[in-house]
């Protein structure tokens, strides 16, 4: 039945909210550190470098980053996911947080290293939005900058898709339905409490390596390597994760 079902363009301004916060509450502290020290055995950052923790949510990722940095930023655009970030603020420093649509970065300042971290990516209904992003990375990265993008493999979806499941977190009770149509990933949520009945939906573009490898690559950015999963295994078809280091290419001119 969901397959006829279609889903709102705007969706992601409406999904990160409180719920997505319960939905996804193993997506913590701990599964975050894991992707955080795949990248420092990867790449090296100094402790002066500045860096974008695109799509960053409730900063997760951004407080880890901060422990051996001192200029970390993180944008997002659902306000109460950064409300929560603030909360978790022990400073006015880093890291500093900043409410931005993802295809128009408000800064003036470029980066050495931009994260897009947990499939923060694919949102938008065409792939000109999606290539609006990629610029705008590119354009704030210093010559010689990184980009880490953390996506689902599209072949461990397409192969591993459980299409319902039920169960309870705190006082919701939760059914998730999802499918595959005209390229993307969906899944429908439905949250029922004392409260009443909520109903959200996640709708992702099923990115293929090559395909965001491509993207990059015409932003200016080019993939040098490619993980499956947060212990640092190479990505292959059945990975899980598919974690592309690319970095940006200097400017000749
Ligand atoms: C799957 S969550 C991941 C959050 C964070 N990276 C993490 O791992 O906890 C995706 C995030 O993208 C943000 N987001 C969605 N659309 C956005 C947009 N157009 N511009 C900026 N952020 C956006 C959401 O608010 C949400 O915080």
């Amino acid at each position: 039945m969901s397959q006829t079902i279609g889903y709102k363009k705007s969706w992601y301004k409406e999904w990160f909210g409180e719920e997505y916060l319960t939905v996804y509450q193993h997506r913590d502290d701990k599964d975050a550190r894991r992707l955080i020290e795949l990248i420092h055995r990867n790449i090296q950052i100094n402790p002066d470098s500045y860096l974008l923790d695109l799509a960053c949510g409730n900063g997760r990722h951004s407080f880890l980053l901060s422990k051996f940095n001192r200029n970390v930023v993180g944008l997002d655009l659902s306000a109460h996911l950064l409300n929560e970030a603030q909360k978790r603020k022990i400073n006015h420093e880093s890291p500093a947080f900043v409410r931005a649509d993802m295809r128009y970065f408000p800064f003036n300042i470029k980066f050495e290293v931009i994260f897009s971290l947990f499939t923060s990516f694919g949102y938008f209904d065409d792939d000109e939005k999606h290539f609006k992003v990629a610029a705008e990375i590119s354009d704030s990265l210093k010559d010689d900058g990184w980009f880490v993008i953390d996506y689902f493999n599209p072949d461990y979806v397409k192969a591993n898709l459980v299409s319902s499941g039920h169960r309870m977190i705190e006082n919701y009770e939760i059914f998730e339905e999802r499918w595959i149509s005209n390229g993307r990933v969906h899944k429908l949520i439905h949250l029922h409490s004392s409260e009443g009945e909520k109903k959200f939906i996640e709708s992702v573009k099923m990115f293929e390596h090559d395909e965001l490898v491509s993207l990059l690559g015409k932003a200016g950015i080019a993939a040098k390597k490619t993980f499956g999963n947060y212990s640092g295994e190479s990505y292959s078809k059945s990975s899980k994760r598919m974690i592309i280091f690319a970095k940006k290419e200097m400017n000749e001119s």
